[in-house]
């Protein structure tokens, strides 16, 4: 199979790339090399791949480039992005451009060559706030949390009908989305797009909702970075991590080489998985949650540096929990992620990540 990656050497696609050639597969590699994710002086900074892949330089945004490299391709990989929280509002133009308007073009040009197949990129960020249930009122949908919660360490959201504290659930892709940040947003709008080009076009689209990624070349710490390489970053300057609210909420820690492995499974299995003009999504993760205190020290551990700091800090847009259900990847996919937290995040405090400097 011929398959066109873009992204190919961002943290992601560069162990897709390996993944998918080890599969046997042909890689096409695009990337433009984003300074946020790259640094300043992308080529030599960040050698894209321990596979042998040339990775064309090319904006997803550039129509008669992406074409130039679509002959013969089976399959598009889709994992070209901006991500992260972002800074503030002034980010909206340029995630929007990159996430959505590129793949717009690409949508575009897929369906101009007849490539009839996309795997896309999307992330845990889709659903906002997890599922939960109340011990009165059963599977409910949280109320926003409040500023006079937060700041007496109450982080646990209330339930809309009694305000009791909820417990958590697995979220399922069937939830409702509801997008809390920019990025966020993009993501879910990559989904609707793919949707509406597979509905119009009758192509296929796996979207992989990606929870929280760790693992090698990971870039360090930036405004754009997940708490794995926050903490990471933290730990090497000899600091403690920095753990905000009370280090309770739960995410999924999903090793990239996992991920890598269900982006193989979904560029093999899409003809027989998702239905001709339709979308399906998977949420791609451990299947082990982990809380965020429990994860920072078991890093802190293995790194041998300073135990993590519980702060009492909270952020106004983050969420409490988040957990997934793999149930849907393992039945339709045959994906099971190989590598738990306890193994992956201590074998992750000594990986190397990427320089990027933004
Ligand atoms: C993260 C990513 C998101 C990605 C998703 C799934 C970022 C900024 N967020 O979302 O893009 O799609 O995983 O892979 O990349 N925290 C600390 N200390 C810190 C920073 C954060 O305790 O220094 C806490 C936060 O309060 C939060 C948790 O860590 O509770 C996770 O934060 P973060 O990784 O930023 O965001 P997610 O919402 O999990």
């Amino acid at each position: 199979m011929r398959v066109l990656l873009t992204g190919a050497a961002g943290f992601i696609g560069s162990h897709i790339a390996e993944a998918v050639t080890a599969a046997g597969d042909e890689v096409i590699g695009l990337d433009n090399y984003l300074q946020a994710a790259h640094g300043a002086e992308p080529a030599q900074a960040n050698p894209p791949s321990q596979a042998t892949l040339s990775v064309h330089r090319v904006d997803v945004r550039d129509s008669a480039g992406v074409l130039s490299l679509l002959e013969g391709v089976d399959v598009v990989c889709h994992q070209a992005a901006m991500v992260g929280n972002g800074v503030d509002a002034a980010d909206l133009p340029e995630y929007v451009t990159h996430n959505d308007f590129g793949t717009a073009v690409l949508l575009a040009a897929m369906h101009e060559v007849g490539v009839a197949r996309l795997v896309l990129a999307s992330s845990m960020v889709v659903y906002g706030e997890g599922a939960y249930t109340c011990a009165e009122h059963g599977l409910v949908e949280p109320a926003d949390r409040i500023r006079t919660d937060l700041e007496v360490g109450n982080f646990e959201p209330r339930c809309p009908e009694c305000s009791r504290a909820l417990s958590w659930a697995t979220v399922t892709e069937d939830a409702r989305l509801s997008p809390r940040s920019i990025y966020a947003a993009t993501k879910v709008a990559q989904e609707h797009l793919g949707r509406t080009w597979a509905i119009q076009t009758g192509g296929r689209v796996a979207a992989l909702r990606y929870h929280n990624a760790y693992g090698p070349r990971m870039p360090r710490d930036t405004p754009y970075a997940g708490v794995a390489a926050i903490f990471r970053s933290s730990l090497e300057r000899g600091e403690a991590p920095r753990v905000f609210e009370d280090g309770g909420q739960t995410r999924d820690f999903v090793h990239v080489s996992d991920i890598a492995r269900a982006n193989v499974a979904a560029i093999e299995g899409i003809a027989e998985t998702v239905a001709e003009g339709d979308l399906r999504a998977y949420n791609v993760c451990s299947g082990q949650p982990t809380t965020l205190g429990v994860m920072a020290g078991i890093l802190a551990g293995a790194t041998g540096g300073q135990q993590p700091t519980i702060t009492g800090e909270y952020r106004a847009a983050d969420v409490r929990h988040v957990v997934a259900s793999p149930d849907r990847a393992r039945r339709e996919l045959g994906f099971t992620a190989e590598i738990g937290p306890e193994d992956g995040i201590a074998e992750f405090a000594h990986a190397p990540l990427r320089g990027a400097t933004a």
